[in-house]
């Protein structure tokens, strides 16, 4: 038996394909490892997103290079192979930066990771697989098996053709791709019978999801949604992350109509100035997207939103960075992740002259940051003395306790028998410790 430990950077999508190439290289022999040090193999699966993302790929596998030294004084091996998207953007960059890595992969191409394993042992052929070969990467790999809990990850869309004028996704992740439904149900199906019961559709843009079954008919995310619900065992459906242009009447109309659709949506703005919106590509106004969550809120009136904020955006004013404090006041989201712009060499906003300078960054985050907890903190305040529906995902971390999510995404400690895990219940929610609430069984 070989061992593989495979470190995970990055978003859902990045969690998702971890999985997949645990599953891919099982019937080669590997088995998880506990630590990098235990491990014949180590992938790190890696993300591009902002500088210090990539920072951190260079810094673990400095630490790898030490361990790698080691096994080989003891005559053992260690395969370190750079996955995810820093291994597309930067290809053989990384192998020269860091000779510690064996081959690079990028998230189109991992499916091929058993025949690059059997070149690199022969000593010879291409170290690095970086090309977008549309989709077949999902007819390559084996049934999902790995990483299916209660709440599954399933990626439904792949690649992105927004270009957002700050993003590496575009590139690191190409063109816009939809797996299609037959598929999508099949694999569902699977993950339910190994006792999934909350699938997470994911894509970069995944209510631009548009597949086409056998039959030629394409089917948006609605439909998508429709007959996944139809799977008895599957409670609750999500799906993430989606752009406020793609949020159309079909995917508003779903979450009226499917039960199984949980109310909450993530629904990044970045902005709440028209002008930056402008300058980022997002094709939409900040208007534009507060009369969407009017139209969802009027809906479903027990929507809750969450969104991504980008702070000192190139050319941000104090007038632009106050819209985005209006903007985030008059919606009130639930939950929200916030960052400082880092400029992505090869993006059109990396190049723009006038960057805002990092102090400013700080502090403009960090205001916003404090509004952003204060609402998630009166959301969470808002549960308290009410009964919500709870699925049980997994053991607490003191005994007799187990840990669930209401439909609002909120984690909820009980005091109940483990058997409820897997199983959705009625709980009283009692108090609020730091970011999640207890509650009891009714
Ligand atoms: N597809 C999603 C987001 C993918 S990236 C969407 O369209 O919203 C996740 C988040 O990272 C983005 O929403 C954005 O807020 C942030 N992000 C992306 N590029 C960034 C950059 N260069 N600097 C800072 N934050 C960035
Ligand atoms: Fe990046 Fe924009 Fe595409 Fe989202 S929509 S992945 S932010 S380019
Ligand atoms: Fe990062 Fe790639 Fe996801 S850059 S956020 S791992 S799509």
């Amino acid at each position: 038996m070989k061992k593989l430990f495979i470190k995970t950077y990055g978003c859902q999508m990045n969690a998702y394909d971890s999985a997949r190439m645990a599953d891919l290289l099982a019937p080669l022999g590997f088995a998880g490892a506990e630590a990098p040090a235990d491990a014949d193999m180590v992938i790190l699966n890696t993300c591009h997103i902002r500088e210090k993302a990539t920072e951190k790929v260079y810094s673990e596998l400095g630490r790898l290079r030490a361990l790698k030294d080691e096994k080989e004084k003891t005559g053992g091996r260690m395969i370190v192979a750079v996955a995810g998207c820093t291994g597309q953007a930067e290809g053989e960059e990384i192998i020269a930066r860091a000779p510690v890595v064996d081959l690079v992969v990028g998230p189109q191409s991992y499916h091929r990771l058993p025949e690059m394993i059997a070149r690199i042992a022969r000593g010879s052929g291409e170290r690095v697989e970086a090309d977008f070969p549309a989709l077949e990467k999902f007819d390559a790999l084996p049934e999902a098996v790995s990483g299916t809990g209660v709440s599954a990850f399933l990626t439904v869309q792949e690649g992105c053709d927004k270009f957002c004028t700050f993003c590496v996704v575009p590139y690191t992740r190409g063109p816009e791709h939809s797996r299609a439904p037959e598929r999508i149900v099949a694999e569902a199906r699977a993950l339910s019978a190994r006792g999934a019961r909350e699938i997470v559709l994911l894509g970069q843009n995944v209510n631009a999801y548009r597949g086409t079954d056998a039959h030629g008919t394409t089917w948006s995310l609605a439909r998508l949604i429709e007959a996944l619900a139809d799977i008895k065992e599957v409670l609750r459906i999500r799906y993430t992350t989606s752009h406020p242009r793609d949020m159309d009447e079909d995917l508003i109309q779903t979450h009226a109509g499917i039960a199984k659709l949980m109310p909450f949506l993530h629904l990044p703005v970045q902005s709440g100035s028209d002008k930056v919106l402008e300058a980022m590509n997002r094709q939409h106004g900040a208007d534009d997207y507060r009369r969407l969550i009017a139209r969802i809120r009027d809906k479903r009136p027990d929507m809750a939103f969450s969104s991504d904020f980008i702070v000192g955006f190139p050319g941000e004013s104090d007038q632009d960075f106050e819209a985005t404090l209006r903007l985030v006041r008059d919606v009130g989201f639930a939950q929200s992740f916030s960052f400082k712009y880092s400029a992505r060499p090869g993006t059109p906003a990396a190049a723009q002259k006038k960057q805002v300078a990092e102090g400013l960054k700080a502090q403009r985050l960090a205001i916003l940051q404090k509004l952003l907890l204060s609402q998630q903190d009166d959301a969470n305040k808002a549960a308290i003395g009410r009964t919500l529906d709870v699925l049980f995902e997994k053991p607490g971390r003191n005994t007799g306790q187990i840990v669930g999510r209401t439909p609002h995404l909120q984690p909820v400690h009980v005091d109940a028998p483990a058997a409820l895990i897997g199983a959705i219940r009625p709980v009283r929610i009692e108090a609020l410790m730091g970011n999640s609430l207890r509650g009891r069984l009714i």
